[in-house]
């Protein structure tokens, strides 16, 4: 049964219940079934007896809890559209499997998956399952980020040659007490540290603002607290790299070492620039001025500066998940199964995985395979070449946040 011919919209379920089910995703969810009654949540899964006594407490009494993804898809797949994943990292892949199997699709966090390898193979079973897989994007939601897009979309600073991104943590986010609260700091769980969790914020916005993908990225990691650290699966708590891209530069920093939480991205094109710090925008365009002022390359700026109030210290986000489903009710429309947001997810994994062998390598900058692996495969598992290079062109070239291809 599809969402067209349901009275009530898409039925899903939720594979975790720790901090940001607890605080983001349900919340979203619920208030969006009360308020426009296009979506319902039946059942959560959690493998923490604590986490589940406190969905049971907290939750709407309708919605059935179960010990594990497992014991949920084989009690309510047939009730099912979709399933959301908010469990740790490293069940994000067996999931995934087992709800396309059920023909579910699937929305996920990030990352979506801990190897490139993994992530290939959720993007495959998508794709030929017929079923969306949707990664859960949600920074490119944030309203001060949509304000960003707005004003790249007017023109007002040009074409964008530089992006840099810097996101300043104090600790690492903290995972509910009941279950492992340090899993972030866990390779086994985790699959890395700040670049593994929180790179893919980085990365999709650098592709979004440099309107085009990196082909190469050069990386230094460093753990600078060790007193979180698990023996043998030391994870990075300090991040930099740098991306190519065909026309320009985007450079990275994460940190759970800051003495602040914030996060602060400047992007420059060929007429000015544009810098957040958290809610603060400040847009400066250029005008030529006459006569010779070497020093500033005879220009002056000038200044817009204002505040877009975006929530940046409430981590559950909750207010730019409403974004993200109606992302994943349109590509489920669309038969969208593995779109562009998926894609992105897979080359933010990509990147991570990258850069941690170009640390380990001395920083020595590596390429970036391309993605036509994907385009290579449909749903009967094969595609001509021809059709290959059409769709790879068309994928490349739109970012479909930025309206028309420029
Ligand atoms: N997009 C964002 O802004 C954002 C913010 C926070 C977290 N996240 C992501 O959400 C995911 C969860 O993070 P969190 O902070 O909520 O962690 P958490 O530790 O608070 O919650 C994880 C929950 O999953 C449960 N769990 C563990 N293994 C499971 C399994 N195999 N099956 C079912 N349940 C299982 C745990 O018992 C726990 O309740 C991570 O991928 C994280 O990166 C995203």
């Amino acid at each position: 049964m599809t969402m067209q011919n349901r009275s009530n919209g898409l039925r899903g379920a939720v594979v975790g219940y720790g901090f940001i089910s607890e605080r983001g995703h349900l919340p979203a969810w619920l208030s969006r079934a009360a308020n426009r009654g296009d979506v319902s949540i039946v059942a959560v899964a959690d493998s923490c007896p604590a986490r589940r006594e406190k969905a049971r407490a907290v939750l709407p009494p309708g919605i059935r809890v179960y010990a594990d993804h497992e014991s949920l898809l084989a009690a309510e797949a047939g009730n099912l559209d979709f399933v959301d994943i908010a469990a740790p990292p490293n069940a994000h892949e067996e999931i995934t499997h087992a709800a396309l199997d059920r023909g579910l699709h699937v929305l996920c966090e990030k990352p979506i998956a801990v190897s490139t390898e993994a992530a290939r193979r959720m993007l495959l079973h998508a794709k030929q399952a017929r079923r969306v897989f949707m990664p859960c994007h949600n920074y490119k939601h944030a309203p001060v980020i949509q304000a960003v897009r707005k004003v790249l979309s007017s023109g007002a600073i040009g074409k964008v040659r530089l992006v840099t991104l810097e996101t300043f943590r104090n600790t690492h986010a903290k995972g509910v007490t009941e279950w492992n609260r340090d899993w972030r700091r866990d390779h086994r769980v985790a699959g890395g540290g700040i670049a593994m969790d929180h790179g893919s914020h980085s990365f999709y916005l650098a592709f979004e603002w440099m309107a085009s993908h990196p082909t190469s990225i050069t990386a230094k990691m460093s753990t600078l607290q060790r007193n979180f650290a698990v023996a043998g699966h030391e994870v990075e708590d300090d991040f930099s790299c740098t991306l190519t891209f065909p026309e320009g530069t985007a450079s990275a920093r994460l940190t759970w070492n800051a003495g602040v939480r914030k996060v602060l991205y400047t992007i420059h094109g060929e007429h000015g620039a544009i810098t957040v710090q958290d809610d603060d925008l400040e847009v400066a365009v250029m005008r030529a001025v006459d006569g010779e002022d070497v020093g500033k390359g005879a220009v002056e700026w000038s200044f817009e500066k204002r505040a877009v109030s975006s929530d940046w210290m409430d981590a559950s986000h909750v207010t730019w998940f409403d974004a993200v489903i109606d992302q994943f009710k349109a590509a489920i429309a669309r038969d969208e199964f593995v779109g562009h947001e998926a894609r992105e997810s897979f080359r933010c994994i990509q990147l991570i995985q990258t850069a941690y062998a170009s640390s380990r390598d001395r920083s020595r900058e590596l390429p970036l395979e391309d993605l036509t692996w994907l385009d290579a495969v449909d749903a009967s598992g094969e595609a001509p070449a021809s059709r290959r290079r059409v769709s790879e062109r068309r994928v490349e070239a739109q970012f479909p946040e930025r309206g028309a291809p420029r």
